[in-house]
């Protein structure tokens, strides 16, 4: 089997990132994490790709605006001769250009039960409309926010005396479970 190669987009802590490595150490796993690159050049998950082998690139879109920092994220993703990229709590939003040059090869996980709760605050937002279930979804990327075809999502019930943050983390044990699947029932298509 040739495994697929994954560049991962992170802007913070990455634990997405690190359970979809994690996942990529299986042998039958059909993705290898080949880069993780950040608009952030002190992301924390940066450091703990390093330790862990995996190749790192950072770059500071300011002052270099975004069409030159998107050439240069590409390049670097290019080098790394990735098949997909994977965002992982990747804070920007992609131009048209950087999707149409890896059109339907660019993934997301998003934490809401889309086409629910686009953008921010996602989990603040569903208790505040009283929402029973909220949960997380895995899906293409567009250069349209938070679009794209679902891959795969998981529903956690909202509980009584939820706040944004208690809900937030009972989600994010559940993306870490999400991500890996999706991604490597994707890159086995
Ligand atoms: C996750 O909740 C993810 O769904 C969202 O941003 C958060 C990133 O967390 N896009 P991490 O950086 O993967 O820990």
């Amino acid at each position: 089997m040739k495994r697929k190669r994954v560049g991962v987009l992170i802007s913070g802590r990455g634990s997405n990132m690190q359970a979809l490595v994690a996942a990529s150490r299986k042998a039958d796993c059909p993705y290898e994490v080949v880069l993780v690159a950040s608009d952030k050049p002190d992301a924390a998950g940066l450091a703990w790709a390093t330790e862990q082998g995996v190749a790192t690139f950072a770059l500071l879109p300011r002052g270099i605006g975004k069409a030159a920092y998107e050439a240069q994220m590409l390049a670097a993703l290019t080098e790394a001769r990735v098949d997909v990229v994977a965002l992982a709590g990747y804070m920007r939003l992609l131009s048209e250009d950087f999707v149409d040059a890896l059109r339907g090869r660019i993934v997301n996980i998003h934490p809401s039960l889309l086409p629910k709760y686009k953008g921010l605050d996602t989990h603040a937002r569903a208790i505040a409309a009283g929402d029973t279930m909220a949960g997380c979804s895995v899906h293409v990327v567009t250069e349209e926010l938070d679009a794209g075809e679902i891959l795969g999502q998981v529903a956690i019930p909202v509980l009584d005396d939820d706040d944004a943050d208690a809900l937030a983390a009972r989600v994010l044990v559940a993306e870490h479970a999400l991500y890996p699947s999706v991604l490597a029932e994707f890159t086995s298509r």
